[in-house]
């Protein structure tokens, strides 16, 4: 009986063990979620009090930031710096276009300040208008270096990019695209902020708010109405992340509603990615509206058409500023093999056509592009391949320079 008892008592005490530690979890969890939510709905206020796009008109002089990033980042970022100073010269001179150098935003000095962006580099972002960056390294885990947050994941939050607008285009092959990537919300925002709740458990997190998407949704429509485009794609998982996709999908439709001129089509992000390889049906295909991961992945494949990732320039783009990258990585393994001056600057050299349609300069920008496509698809007299094989990125930048004096 009293061994019975004993029992009894080691049952109920491991018992009531359990039932503190589940309470546990549940309230760090819920406290989690609750701490994250709180952020989310005062970062909808703020959304909701910046209304209007800085006018680049009006500025003057137009500040553009340069990080030079990390890997291969600093030798393509120079060239698409020059090739931009070469074009806006008259402006320089006239005190009217400023080139800020912005050192720092190296994962370096990342690690060293366990930062996704150190703050005084963060300041500096924030004096300048426009920011052409290179691309950064992203730790990740078994890397020398702390798992610190992406960087480009910080920038786009910070600055609030919420537009990441990735052009693809292979003429002979009739395809023009351009991919509106909702680049502040979906399973990015909280990437960073998941949770273990305990060793068997893991929780992430994806957003949609009404606000993040109708602006992307707004200016991914306005762009097409503006640009003679008569059809958007939305893009989404609708079918089964039902809540955060179905309200992206359905505030996207109702946007498209106000523009009867303009064919809304949805499509779920599986069946796009295999219709993106269907030679027949692809050249239908014009602008695409969808949330940040799905816009992450297919712009990689879409870019790969193009001639590959090394070739797709992109625009992160905020009601207060804007930041323009290559949409690939920084390339470790180039730097390490000490092939870096092979590396291609063209997805640099298109972020700073779309770098100077967003200030205006559009006849600049036109130049640029049509150089690029001259060199890149049409002559291609010099091909960069990655190796001593092909040009080096200098070479490939000389190339583009002497091909935009003969447009004149
Ligand atoms: C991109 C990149 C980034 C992203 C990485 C570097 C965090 O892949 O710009 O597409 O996932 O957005
Ligand atoms: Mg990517």
């Amino acid at each position: 009986m009293r061994e019975l008892h004993g029992t009894q008592q080691d049952i109920k005490i491991k018992t009531d063990g359990v039932k503190r530690t589940l309470q546990s979890k549940l309230d760090r969890a819920a406290q989690h979620f609750s701490q994250i939510i709180r952020q989310q709905l005062e970062r909808i206020e703020r959304m909701k009090q910046d209304t209007e796009f800085v006018d680049y008109t009006k500025l003057d002089p137009i500040i553009i930031g340069v990080c030079g990033g990390d890997g291969i980042g600093p030798v393509i970022t120079a060239q698409a710096q020059r090739v931009l100073e070469f074009l806006l010269r008259d402006e320089v001179a006239a005190g009217k276009v400023e080139f800020r150098t912005i050192d720092g935003l190296t994962i370096e000095r990342r690690v060293e300040c366990n930062k996704a962006i150190p703050d005084d580099v963060l300041e500096e972002l924030k004096a300048c208008h426009v920011i052409l960056k290179g691309p950064t390294t992203t730790p990740r885990a078994g890397d020398p270096w702390p798992n610190v947050e992406s960087a480009n994941v910080a920038m786009r939050r910070e600055l609030d990019l919420f537009a990441n607008l990735r052009p693809v285009k292979v003429p002979e092959q009739g395809i023009d695209w351009i991919f509106f990537r909702e680049n502040t919300e979906g399973a990015y925002t909280l990437g960073s902020q998941g949770v273990d709740v305990d060793e068997e458990l893991a929780v992430d997190f994806t957003v949609t708010t009404s606000q993040g998407t109708q602006r992307i949704a707004r200016l991914a429509y306005e762009y097409a109405a503006k640009n003679g485009k008569n059809r958007v794609s939305i893009v989404t998982k609708a079918n089964v992340v039902k809540t955060t996709d179905g309200k992206f999908l359905r505030l996207c439709k109702e946007i498209g509603q106000e523009y009867p001129q303009i064919t809304t089509d949805d499509w779920y992000i599986d069946i796009m990615t295999a219709k993106l390889i269907d030679t027949k049906r692809r050249r239908d295909f014009s602008v695409f509206v969808l949330p940040n991961l799905y816009g992450d992945i297919i712009t990689d494949e879409a870019a790969e058409f193009q001639g590959g990732v090394g070739t797709a320039g992109s625009a992160n783009i905020g009601k207060r500023y804007a930041m323009f990258e290559a949409i690939h990585g920084s390339a470790p393994r180039m730097v390490q093999e000490g092939r870096q001056q092979y590396a291609d600057p063209c997805s640099m050299l298109r972020a700073s056509v779309l770098l100077l349609q967003h200030i205006g300069r559009q006849q600049q920008a036109q130049r640029l592009e049509q150089a690029l496509d001259r060199c890149m698809f049409q002559e291609k007299k010099l091909v960069v391949t990655g190796r001593d094989t092909g040009a080096t990125c200098e070479q490939f930048g000389d190339y583009v320079m002497r091909t935009i004096e003969q447009i004149g």
